[in-house]
């Protein structure tokens, strides 16, 4: 993830700026920089490496002014290098910008300004909207037209901060989809803007959230919102508490809602500086792979508890179909009372957000004992996990204080997307056109889950009509099967509602008979090889009388025909698709949990780390 901080005001520019990046250093550390906009000129200073090395530039070279952005990166497009550090500047100089996300088009975009004459600076995909900005200027475009057009031809999750030497007093800032948000404070004859609250709020606690497709204006004096088309649209300023609690949830309610929401920013950080999207191939240094350790190994173990286990499940089908490694999933608590069969050629995965968590840790080091190869995917840098394998994935979710598991969730998957792609590269599974299109498909990722989370009234608008529904059964199939156990996690553990996730081809075998009107059905039944299936299990369970709720695919015009309830979500490559289809899960369990009054991040009888047995 990267941090955005920008400043028009009265006090020393570069000064509030960095000391906003300081704050921000957690969401990437790769490299920094800074612009400031002094007598129609920018200045800039970047560095790769921590923020500090960014210091010490400044020292020796000092900035002055009254407008500046800056940016700490954690890179996605382009290795970390000073060229690569942001803010990034057009061509002739008149346009700056920094961004956080992924422009998922930049290759067309950049081979159509490289036709043109531009000359890029940078492996960026940043790049492109600085150099689009320029084009629109120099054709004749007001600042603000150009930043909507150049808007408009980008794909992907974004947000972006664009200043121009022709408009000295003057900043505007975007957001498209859900790549983090952005944070506009309101001073006194002063302006600030940040990635994140905790930046600037030392200011001041009035705060206008940007939301997804809009953009601001600023100035000194105050910042005009409107849409993408140039509609102004009416904003709340909110007023935020000075404890560090309530800062820390910003906008949100409690954490487990800001934290379904800061997904697609998770995703990116996940998949940021791990990917080339031009050569189709994934890299994970921090496991440590070698050709003849993958070689070796001959079947993995996928070990985990609770939200971590279903993500496990997804793991299989995802690794199995990419890299064709037979691939089990065991529950810590049962493995390390088993007596498994582990060896030399047999590799290991643990998935723990916590990385603390006793069973796991528990049969890791039993599963050590017998000669594994242990990996760890795992959020708490530095854990027990990590310290008991010989590979590690981080899942980059940042802190997960909600005790129900949301984003470490999604972002598991990604990483274990990407281990699937790594390992297929290695053992000769994955042509490089198949390379390609895998990776097309994380680059639509963090927009995708972006779209699920715009649904958020629709889930609210069910969850009024189920809270007080004692019984849930969770359908789905294929890589969504786990998708509907984690859903029915979810809401046993923070509605206390009873709630079974199962296989929709079993429901047959025994759980039909549950079925009537008081125990509704809540099924996954989007576009895929399975939909068929899907539909006919929805059609059994309609006929004994049950009530219906589909998580379908947007368009689907069948699925209104079928079921009592649709919510929709967006077209996903297939392995991908839980990371999308589970939003609904998530955010219908979280308004169900506040319609009942229940306490959503701290659940009764849970823990967020389960360090004993
Ligand atoms: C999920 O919402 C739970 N709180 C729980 O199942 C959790 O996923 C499990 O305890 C595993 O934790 P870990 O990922 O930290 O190992």
């Amino acid at each position: 993830m990267c941090g955005i901080v920008g400043y028009i005001g009265a006090r020393s520019a570069p000064d509030v700026v960095m000391g906003g990046l300081k704050k921000l250093e957690y969401r990437g550390y790769d490299s920094a920089g800074v612009a400031v906009l002094k007598n129609g000129r920018f200045s800039i200073r970047r560095n790769s490496g921590k923020l500090h090395y960014l210091e010490e530039t400044l020292r020796e070279r000092p900035l002055s002014g009254h407008i500046a952005i800056g940016h700490t990166r954690w890179a996605t497009h382009g290795a970390p290098t000073e060229a690569n550090a942001h803010p990034h500047m057009s061509m002739n100089g008149r346009i700056v910008v920094v961004h956080n996300g992924i422009v998922e088009n930049f290759i067309p975009l950049r081979d159509e300004l490289q036709a043109e004459g531009v000359v890029f600076q940078s492996d960026t995909d940043t790049e492109v909207i600085v150099q689009l900005v320029e084009r629109y200027v120099e054709a004749g475009e007001g600042l603000e037209t150009a930043v909507r057009y150049t808007i408009a031809q980008l794909k992907g999750a974004s947000a972006i901060v664009v200043v121009s030497r022709d408009n000295p007093n003057v900043m505007y800032c975007a957001r498209l989809g859900n790549a983090g948000g952005i944070a506009i404070g309101l001073g006194e004859d002063e302006i600030f803007l940040a990635s994140d609250i905790p930046a600037i709020l030392e200011y001041t606690r009035d705060m206008i959230f940007l939301e997804n497709r809009q953009m601001a204006r600023l100035e000194r004096d105050g910042c005009h919102v409107t849409d993408l088309e140039g509609v102004p649209m009416a904003v709340e300023t909110h007023r935020i508490a000075w404890d560090p609690v309530s800062a820390a949830k910003g906008e949100y309610k409690h954490f487990m809602q800001k934290e379904i929401f800061d997904q697609p920013r998770a995703i990116i950080d996940t998949i940021g500086g791990r990917v080339d999207f031009e050569n189709g191939t994934v890299s994970l240094p921090e496991m440590n792979l070698t050709p003849e350790l993958v070689g070796n190994i001959k079947k993995l173990i996928i070990i985990a508890c609770g939200t971590s286990y279903y993500s496990g499940l997804v793991g299989k089908v995802m690794i199995e179909s990419i890299a064709r490694l037979p691939t089990e999933v065991v529950y810590a608590s049962e493995f390390r009372y088993a007596d498994p069969i582990v060896d030399e050629e047999t590799a290991v995965l643990t998935i723990t957000q916590s990385g603390e968590t006793a069973d796991t840790l528990a049969a890791a080091e039993l599963a050590k004992s017998r000669g594994a190869t242990m990996w760890t995917i795992v959020n708490a840098l530095g854990s027990q996990s990590m310290r008991l394998s010989h590979g590690h994935i981080s899942m980059h979710a940042g802190p997960e204080i909600g005790v129900a598991s949301t984003k470490a969730f999604t972002t598991s998957l990604v990483d274990q997307y990407m281990l699937a792609c790594v390992l297929g590269q290695m053992r000769g599974t994955v042509t490089p056109e198949q390379g390609r299109e895998l990776v097309a498909g994380l680059a639509q990722l963090p927009d995708l889950v972006g779209q699920a989370l715009e649904q958020d009234e629709a889930y609210a608008a069910l969850a009024s009509r189920f809270y007080k529904t004692e019984n849930f059964l969770y359908l789905g199939r294929g890589a969504n099967y786990p998708v509907a156990r984690e859903g029915a996690l979810k809401l046993k553990e923070i509605s206390y509602i009873h709630a079974e996730g199962y296989p929709a081809g079993e429901m047959k075998h025994g759980p039909i008979a549950l079925i009537d009107e008081t125990m509704p059905v809540f099924a996954v039944v989007t576009q895929d090889h399975l939909y068929d299936k899907m539909i006919s299990q929805v059609r059994q369970a309609k006929a004994r009388g049950g009530v219906v709720i589909a998580v379908a695919t947007a368009g689907d015009e069948v699925i209104g025909g079928e079921v009592d309830y649709v919510v929709t979500v967006p077209l996903a490559p297939p392995l991908l698709a839980p990371v999308v289809n589970v939003i609904p899960m998530q955010l219908f369990a979280y308004h169900v949990a506040v319609r009942r009054g229940a306490d959503v991040d701290q659940p009764r009888n849970l823990a967020k780390s389960v360090t004993v047995e």
